[in-house]
């Protein structure tokens, strides 16, 4: 599937470098600390996306499943997963206790737990997982760091198993070269160091993400969507020959 990432590629790249320039001296934030201060007015911000959270929920299998979501947030994607399949067994991870709290409101009846963690440390082997799920949360991190991550992924993951990816997506390199170029120059600039999470959006090619996955093994990574400019990937774990 050929996907359409931006109509137009030119403007979306000067409105990008425009913002670098006005938001340059604007502080990075701590990344729970942001959508902690933001928390009150998140889900509706994200509506925007309300047709992705609908679409990324199809794409799940009916039927009890054991799924890890990781950057869960207030779970506006288990709002739809849950809706299909309440059957779902989900085990959600995020840095941010606020938006866990906000989650476990709205959920409180349903199998889940609840992790506050760094995805990134918590141990995925802790279960067979027949999907890994992430929306719009992997794309604050840098390549080498996501290709550990999809790594860990693909280890966690049961045989024949899928890892389904909503998120932001570059529509050029130069996106992504001028985006990672900003962020390494404003937390070098504050001095922030290399284990402190911050929030800044630095988003990978679908090629660049492509290449990413399979290299941590996983095969037929196919896109299926894009609305809002929010990608929707599939990748799978080899099934048992
Ligand atoms: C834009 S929100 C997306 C939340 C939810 N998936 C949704 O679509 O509404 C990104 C979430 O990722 C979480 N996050 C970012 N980095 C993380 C990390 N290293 N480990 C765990 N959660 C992380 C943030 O705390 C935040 O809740």
């Amino acid at each position: 599937m050929n996907l359409i990432i931006r109509e137009n590629v030119q403007a979306h790249l000067k409105e990008l470098e425009d913002w670098l320039a006005q938001t340059r001296e604007e502080p990075l934030e701590d990344m729970a600390g942001f959508f902690s201060a933001r928390l009150e007015d998140y889900e509706e911000h994200m509506s925007l996306w309300k047709e992705a959270y609908r679409r990324f929920a199809d794409f799940m299998p009916k039927g009890p499943m054991k799924v890890l979501d990781l950057g869960c947030g207030t779970g506006l994607e288990l709002d739809e997963c849950f809706l299909r399949n309440p059957e779902l067994q989900v085990t959600g991870v995020d840095l941010c206790r606020d938006m866990l709290e906000k989650l476990r409101e709205k959920h409180g009846d349903k199998q889940l737990e609840l992790v506050c963690a760094d995805y990134f440390q918590y141990d995925m082997s802790r279960s067979a997982w027949d999907m890994v799920i992430s929306f719009e949360s992997l794309h604050h991190f840098f390549p080498e760091q996501k290709g550990t991550l999809y790594r860990k992924i693909y280890t966690g993951l049961r045989e024949g198993g899928t890892f389904l990816l909503g998120d932001y997506i570059a529509c050029t390199p130069r996106e992504e070269e001028l985006l990672q170029q900003e962020y390494r120059e404003r937390r070098s600039r504050s001095r922030i160091p290399p284990e402190q999470f911050v929030h800044f959006d630095i988003p990978l090619t679908l090629e660049h993400e492509t290449a990413l996955l399979s290299a941590a093994g996983f095969e037929n990574i196919t896109p299926l969507d894009c609305i809002e400019g929010a990608v929707l990937l599939s990748a799978e774990k080899k099934p048992l020959q």
